[in-house]
């Protein structure tokens, strides 16, 4: 029965293109958790105006987000846009009155974008919305009763804060309202910049540390060639992160008879380089083409596209509209009737 399944929530911000770091790290997951529970996916574009942004840049990017998430294989049904369910900037509100002041300020992700933004603008401007932000993401969770969230490890502190809230809110409420709910830690892979293998793949760190899924097969190509094998301080006998890091690639691309021949030539003593690398940029051109091939088929007829969208969001939004009418019942909020 469909009720009996277990009901997942994961969203990502429309911040520019995917890396193959979020791709393997956690896109690819999404499109396995489909098979198993009941998915919502949010493109959560309240979040991406936390940090100074552009209108046409965040429109842009939030219909090429979903494009790309559906290109990927993640179901139209599952997806929904999170500025047109606007119900949860409302339990937002709510929530932000059942968190501790002190808690949400021990936020690091706070911490470390604030400091960020300080060097990198002139204004030195901060804004609240950074600040209450991991409460707005308590509300994507628990508007939809999620009862497991895919998330890395730096989001285990606002999985924390949400669980904080729910104990608060039921407690307040004198009834078990809200389950708690959990991260699902499943291991996926970990990627490193090719360009630098000590660093994870991000864009933060400069174009040249993410290997854009959607991007330009002769870039990628490029970008695997000149991956870094040896930073010069490798130790004798031990594999050095960016050989690793390819290797990474060559498995979480399932390639996995290229790469257990290739695993078992460097324990020989006899992997050649280039031949790893050839490997990694035919796996990722494969994919990038596979997904390309698709997100052309999408964005010919767009219209269809934002529409489909547009009704599965509203769809998902019925939901959320049923918890904010029993949070406003239990907290003694006037309902609109709809
Ligand atoms: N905070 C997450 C990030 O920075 C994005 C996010 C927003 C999220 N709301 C969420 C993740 C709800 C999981 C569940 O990546």
């Amino acid at each position: 029965m469909e009720d009996q399944k277990k009901r997942v929530l994961s969203a990502i911000q429309p911040t520019g293109e995917i890396h193959y770091g979020n791709y393997f790290g956690a896109i690819k997951n999404w499109v396995r958790l489909q098979e198993k529970y009941e998915c919502v996916f949010g493109v959560v574009n309240y979040h991406a105006m936390t940090m100074p942004y552009n209108a046409d840049k965040l429109r842009f990017n939030t219909w090429e987000l979903i494009y790309n998430l559906l290109a990927i294989g993640v179901k139209p049904e599952t997806l929904f846009i999170q500025s047109l369910v606007p119900e949860h900037t409302e339990l937002s509100w709510i929530f932000s009155c059942f968190s501790s002041f002190g808690n949400v300020s021990r936020m690091t992700q706070f911490k470390d974008k604030s400091s960020q933004s300080k060097e990198s603008q002139k204004d030195n401007f901060i804004s609240t919305g950074l600040f209450t932000y991991p409460v707005l993401q308590a509300a994507d969770i628990l508007i939809y009763k999620a009862d497991y969230v895919p998330v890395g490890k730096d989001q285990d502190q606002h999985l924390e804060l949400s669980r904080d809230i729910a104990q608060r809110f039921n407690h307040q409420v004198g009834k078990d309202y809200f389950a708690m709910p959990e991260t699902l830690h499943t291991e996926t892979p970990k990627i490193k910049s090719t360009a630098d293998p000590k660093k994870k793949m991000s864009k933060s760190a400069g174009e040249k540390h993410a290997i854009s899924v959607f991007g330009d097969i002769q870039r990628i190509q490029k970008q695997i060639k000149s991956a870094v094998t040896d930073a010069g301080d490798s130790v004798e006998g031990v594999m050095s992160e960016g050989v690793e890091n390819l290797f990474e690639i060559l498995k979480a691309s399932d390639e996995l008879d290229m790469y257990n021949g290739l695993m078992a030539d460097y324990k020989d003593g006899n992997l050649k380089y280039v031949d790893l690398k050839e490997a990694t940029a035919n796996a990722l051109v494969k994919q990038t083409t596979l997904f390309t091939e698709r997100k052309k088929e999408l964005v010919a007829d767009k219209r269809a596209v934002k529409d489909q969208i547009k009704s599965t969001s509203s769809d998902i939004r019925k939901r959320a509209q049923q918890t904010i009418k029993e949070v406003k019942e239990l907290t003694g909020l006037l309902n609109v009737k709809f």
